[in-house]
């Protein structure tokens, strides 16, 4: 990684960034410099950094000499005589195959080659596709070229509205630039790209480990009000068995939309409620807004107008704007005494049993004028600035302030946050989901785009309004909906429904869809500890959760144009049905081979397959050589004890393969204290015999003991080798392929033969 920073008369701005992790360790690296007539170079293990003496432009290179990134104009700049500042740009040349990735929430196809876009995020209510931009700002991309064999990152660290053009304006030049604010850019040589992504996030940040029923299906709906509609949903889930772990709050639990209070009317005992849900295991979480409402008998409002926390127009009046409540002023997140204060308001939400806040409006949204005036003014951390630089990170600091509260008052149990706007690093803080968008087969296609794209960008946790938030579904495309985002990070149904009472509860379609729905909820809670050890990953290395086709094999060229298909996790390989009316469709497996969910069918990868996708099945397939850990079924995270995990061992021929299964008590804190258990099987068969090994570090007491199926077996098992003992298989009639049977959780290794 190599940063760049430039400066145009001689003078560095203050080095301060809201990306960048506190915990980014800075290692030195061993350089090697060497001058010649014409060049600097400065030479690393693993990249040779070559600077023109003539103009100063870059050009970026493997130790084999192979351009990875090139300058065209490179760094350049002009006075922004309009306001004032400098206006920095930066272009490089597009090497002829090169593939572009990244960039956050943009509503557009995987490659982003020939597009341009914008980071100043915004209240996009009902936006489309290539609508621009959206609600994030994360001015991170990837490249690859080369066949696949160069990939690396660039991250443009600056929070003014940064601009990306990949070769829209002109074919062979991609420029990123920003009217204010530093050329201050990361350099990250991958050459894999799953690789770059974890380096963005070891700069920018990884979260903690959620707490597992975060992982859990979610129901929302603006809004569930009153109390007695809330009891009315909860209870139809538990009657009709469909799994559900947390019941969301709308603005209209508040009185007169102020945040922090509740309606006297529609929720006299708020406390009383949550912990009856609680009693069936629902976690209930609460919207927060950045509006808050000008009510001079309002103990928030007054609070922060005695403490002076909201943010003013230049010319020091209080920058006031109309949101949900009316009226507003809105606290200046940039101060850290502004964040400390809001974090202390989370007590009394927290005492009342919420579990969990929803963060919304904070591009900053304000009715009519979009958001807030450009002078409005910010502390940034003790550097003053005008919205224009603040504008993108407020969001983001808003969310940290959330989480920072409600980390506090539920010690010893994990936060959860969501949040709709965000900056690069946001991941620390919050999960995110991808906003207003609308119950639209396109949308369908966004939402899987958009989840692929934030996870390539450093934020995994992440989900789209299931169903659409605008408008009304039928059963077919809310079902393909629970289908996908049964396998992203965050899985919520969200709708604005209460126009015409439209229901979108998995039941509400008819009980053909609701016995499809909850198959896939079913198989979502099954998934949890694969599921969770994803998000282990995620936390430790950064690894991204969701991985499109590119992020698997970037060698093969047919990967780095494929929109649809993506892994979750190592091993399971996920494509959604996206079109209405259809029974099949077309799969890229990438390279390897692999078995069919449904029914052990095997594929061999680097090839396109029809695939059949009846109403009740999404093509879903699972890496020869896998282990994926499985629960039964629950209600919710918690509802049962569980005593066995069961362990599907895919037979494999070619290469061990290793899996992960991350287990701790999936709340609080003593994962940190080495209260967890990694385990790590190693799978390698041939014609004749499967070999399982395991090795386990950590030191969580789990009394859960293993269930082994074993898939695809070429031969008919007689006899499996536990550490060294013999077990006759006792079914006589056992058909190929499968065989199952108990163990204890710390063996070492099995031989099925
Ligand atoms: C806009 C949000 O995007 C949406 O999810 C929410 O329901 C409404 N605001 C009302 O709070």
């Amino acid at each position: 990684m190599i940063r760049f920073r430039y400066a145009a008369d001689g003078f560095f701005q203050k080095d301060f960034s809201y990306a960048i992790s506190k915990y980014f360790d800075e290692k030195l690296v061993k350089l090697i410099l060497i001058e010649d007539d014409l060049f600097y170079y400065i030479k690393t293990q693993s990249v040779i950094c070559k600077i023109s003496k003539e103009n100063l432009k870059i050009t970026l290179l493997d130790i084999n000499n192979n351009i990875i990134c090139e300058d065209e104009a490179g760094f350049h700049w002009q006075h922004y005589l309009l306001k004032g500042g400098k206006i920095n740009y930066c272009s490089k040349k597009i090497q002829p195959d090169e593939y572009f990735y990244g960039m956050g929430d943009k509503p557009v196809e995987m490659n982003l080659r020939g597009k341009y876009f914008e980071n100043f995020g915004m209240d996009t209510y009902g936006f489309q596709k290539d609508s621009d931009p959206l609600y994030k700002n994360i001015p991170f991309y990837m490249g690859v070229h080369n066949n696949g064999q160069i990939g690396y990152g660039i991250f443009y660290d600056n929070s003014f509205r940064t601009i990306f053009d990949f070769g829209k304006g002109n074919a062979d030049v991609l420029s990123f630039y920003a009217r204010d604010g530093e050329m201050n850019y990361y350099f990250i040589y991958g050459p894999n790209l799953l690789n770059v992504v974890e380096q963005y996030s070891s700069l920018t940040g990884r979260p903690e480990m959620p707490p597992m029923w975060s992982l859990g299906y979610h129901q929302c709906k603006w809004s569930y009000s009153p109390e007695s509609k809330v009891r009315e949903i909860t209870t139809e889930f538990r009657k009709r068995k469909i799994p559900c772990d947390a019941i969301y709050l709308d603005i209209d639990y508040m009185e007169g939309f102020r945040c922090f209070t509740w309606s006297k009317e529609f929720f006299p005992d708020p406390k009383k409620m949550i912990g009856e849900l609680a009693k069936e295991g629902f976690k209930t979480i609460v919207i927060i807004d950045p509006g808050i409402k000008i009510d001079k008998d309002y103990w928030v409002w007054q609070q922060a107008i005695v403490k002076d926390y909201f943010c003013k127009r230049a010319d020091g009046t209080l920058m006031e704007g109309d949101v949900w409540p009316g009226k507003c002023h809105f606290p200046d997140f940039t101060s850290p005494n502004v964040r400390e204060w809001w974090s202390g308001l989370f007590k009394g939400l927290v005492e009342a049993g919420v579990r969990g806040v929803w963060n919304d409006m904070n591009e900053p949204a304000v009715f009519e004028i979009g958001t807030f005036p450009e002078d409005v003014r910010h502390d940034y951390d003790g550097n003053p600035c005008s919205h224009r630089k603040a504008h993108n990170i407020y969001g983001m600091q808003m969310a940290r302030a959330t989480q920072k509260g409600i980390k506090r008052y539920l010690q010893p149990n994990r936060p959860f946050v969501i949040t709709r706007s965000g900056y690069s690093g946001l991941q620390r803080y919050s999960s995110v989901w991808t906003g207003d968008n609308i119950a639209s087969w396109e949308h369908l296609w966004i939402a899987c785009q958009q989840c692929l794209r934030l996870n390539i960008s450093g934020v995994s946790f992440c989900g789209s309004d299931i169903g659409g938030f605008i408008g009304e579904p039928d059963g077919e495309l809310y079902t393909r909906w629970v289908q996908l985002a049964a396998f992203h990070p965050f899985f919520r149904t969200h709708s604005a429904g209460n126009e015409n009472n439209f229901n979108q509860e998995p039941w509400s379609f008819g009980t053909k869809y609701e016995f499809i729905i909850k198959k896939f909820i079913h198989l979502r809670y099954q998934l949890l500890p694969y599921m969770y050890t994803a998000f282990w990953q995620n936390s430790i290395f950064g690894t991204p959760i969701l991985r499109p086709l590119a992020f698997i094999d970037q060698t093969d060229i047919e990967t780095l144009f494929r929109n649809d298909e993506f892994a979750v996790g190592d091993h399971v390989l996920v494509c959604p049905a996206m079109r209405p009316g259809i029974s099949e469709r077309l799969v890229y497996l990438p390279q390897g081979k692999w078995y069919n969910i449904w029914n052990d069918s095997e594929y061999i990868g680097s090839k396109e397959y029809t695939v059949g996708c009846h109403i009740d099945r999404m093509p879903v397939f699972i890496r020869a050589g896998a282990v994926i850990p499985h629960w039964p079924k629950q209600q919710y995270v918690g509802e049962l004890d569980i005593l066995e995990t069961t362990l599907h061992v895919y037979f494999n021929k070619e290469k061990e393969v290793i899996s992960y299964f991350y287990e701790d008590a999936g709340d609080n804190y003593g994962y940190k204290m080495g209260l967890y258990n990694l385990h790590k099987f190693y799978v390698k068969g041939n014609s004749k015999n499967l070999i399982l090994s395991h090795v386990l570090e950590g030191a969580f007491e789990s009394n859960k003991t293993f269930k082994i199926v074993i898939h695809g077996l070429p031969f008919n098992c007689n006899e499996f080798v536990i550490d060294g003992k013999s077990h006759k298989v006792a079914q006589k009639n056992l058909a190929i392929g499968t065989v199952k049977f108990k163990i204890e959780k710390d063996f070492k290794r099995i031989i099925i033969r």
